[in-house]
């Protein structure tokens, strides 16, 4: 054995310290990520804190009025200075539905319905601002797209894209138009969330380590696999023939936002995995021994029912993504671990570098100091919100549309209104949708992945755009 090892260092030329000093140097080196989305592209115009000229009263067309969008329709009612002027879905009769439910708030939509580009002619309208797009996720960026071609702002259901081709074409298209193309929903915005955001900014927690976000909702039986919950079967359709995290969305815009990735920092690179599928190829079959609808769905190749993507940061800072839309779970969990301190969402917890108790174990803080800490850090942003929605309760002339309105959607028409650049932008929707086709590569690939710059290196000196404490101003707009 000691003789063909010698034979070896001797034929290769390595002798003892050399040897060593080669293998050291191959454990020490960073594994170089693949770069199969090369960026060719540059920044036309930095879209990040762009104010939009102001608009007295905001003109909202929406399309897709199923169980989402029929919300949406009555949340962005119940805003001031909005004006719900046009209503599209394929069917008709929910066209009507999400018309007669703001009927007593004055808004008088014109229909658009019964064909599959019928929302082209409510986009090209000269008399609309924003169009709402909360349509199946394979139309989000087309209709983003046109909307902003024809000189409206985009707002959408996420994910804004589902391939990186869509990523960049919302960049370039927010750019050269200087059209706004916000995501809908999934953001730091309101409630405890808000309440970390700012915690983490007064820098609570410190320095920030290390993040995690998800997507874990049930939906095998209830949703995925119901014929009548979504329009033509499209979510379980969109969970064939692509294995990684579909919606990431979710789980990483409030990651982002806390470590002001784009802002200061940006994802360096990803490396996601899979589980096999253990549940919707049973289900699909289960259910086609009844009936013959499901045969179409038995032995696809569904995508693994959990899916991991690991992040690193430029700064050094490692996110961990889940999603799961099949295992049955309780909700999963937001986390977030600083130097200082560390939040736990579901239940929300928080534990300090004050907590320790021996042996290097740390414990939560109490119930009463939790709910201080909740009161003395809430910021403007959550405390004008509390106040509009308080005063839309004493009118209650909404049909309690102001119980819906989140403060995402009341912000965007509150930054619109006031000139005010928004607080989500497109960097952020192109960002936060590249996982899903980042996550599907690294799947199949078995192998760690760039993630672009949709920021073309303006994310070094971008300012962060979510004003939590109002400093920009707004926040004037009330609840109706
Ligand atoms: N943010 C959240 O918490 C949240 C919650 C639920 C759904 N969503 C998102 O909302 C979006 C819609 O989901 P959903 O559950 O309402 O789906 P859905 O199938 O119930 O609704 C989609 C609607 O779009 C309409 N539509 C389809 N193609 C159209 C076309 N060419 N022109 C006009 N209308 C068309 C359908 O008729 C249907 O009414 C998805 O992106 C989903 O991910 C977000």
């Amino acid at each position: 054995m000691k003789n063909s090892r010698r034979d070896f260092l001797k034929k290769t030329g390595i002798t003892g310290a050399g040897f060593v000093g080669v293998s050291l140097a191959a454990c020490n080196s960073q594994p170089e990520s693949s770069d199969p989305f090369p960026q060719t592209y540059r920044q036309k115009f930095n879209m990040s804190g762009y104010a939009a000229p102001k608009l007295d009263v905001v003109r909202i067309g929406i399309v897709g009025l199923g169980n989402r969008g029929t919300g949406t329709v009555r949340r962005l009612a119940g805003i001031e200075g909005v004006e719900i002027r046009a209503l599209c879905d394929l069917e008709p009769d929910r066209v009507q539905r999400s018309a007669d439910n703001i009927k007593h708030l004055g808004h008088k939509p014109d229909f658009y319905s019964g064909h599959e580009d019928e929302w082209k002619k409510m986009v090209e309208r000269n008399d609309l601002d924003l169009i709402a797009i909360v349509t199946p996720w394979h139309l989000h960026t087309p209709m983003c797209v046109y909307a902003m071609e024809n000189d409206k702002h985009a707002y959408t259901e996420l994910p804004a894209a589902t391939t990186m081709e869509e990523c960049w074409q919302l960049v370039e298209t927010s750019e050269r138009t200087r059209k706004h193309c916000v995501q809908m929903s999934g953001s730091c915005m309101g409630g405890t969330a808000a309440v970390i955001l700012n915690m983490a900014r007064e820098g609570f927690f410190g320095e920030l380590i290390h993040g995690e976000g998800c997507y874990i909702h049930t939906l095998l039986e209830f949703y995925l696999f119901d014929k009548d919950m979504y329009h033509n079967m499209w979510r379980l359709k969109a969970n064939i023939g692509k294995n990684g995290n579909l919606y990431p969305n979710h789980g990483i815009v409030p990651i982002m936002q806390l470590m002001d990735i784009n802002y200061g920092d940006r994802m360096d690179y990803c490396c996601s995995i899979s589980s096999d599928d253990f549940l919707m190829n049973k289900t699909a079959k289960r259910l086609a021994e009844e009936d013959d609808f499901w045969n179409e769905y038995v032995d696809r190749d569904f995508r693994g029912n959990m899916n991991v993507t690991t992040i690193k940061t430029v700064k050094g800072r490692t996110i961990v993504l889940n999603h799961d839309v099949t295992s049955p779970r309780p909700r999963g969990r937001r986390l977030l671990s600083g130097t200082k301190a560390l939040y736990h969402s579901s239940p929300d917890r928080i534990s300090t570098d004050q907590n320790h108790t021996g042996w290097g174990h740390y414990e939560w803080i109490s119930d009463e100091e939790f709910n201080d800490l909740m009161e003395k850090y809430s910021p403007e942003m959550n405390k004008r919100f509390d106040e509009m929605t308080s005063q839309a309760k004493q009118l209650d002339k909404s049909g309690h549309s102001y119980y819906e309105t989140s403060p995402v959607d009341w912000r965007l028409i509150d930054c619109l209104r006031n000139g005010l650049p928004v607080d989500m932008d497109v960097y952020q929707a192109a960002t936060s949708s590249a996982l899903t086709p980042l996550s599907i590569w690294s799947v199949k690939n078995r192998a760690f992945v760039n993630v672009p710059d949709f920021t073309d290196g303006a994310w070094q000196t971008n300012q962060r755009t979510l004003d939590i404490q109002l400093e920009r101003g707004g926040g004037n707009t009330k609840l109706v």
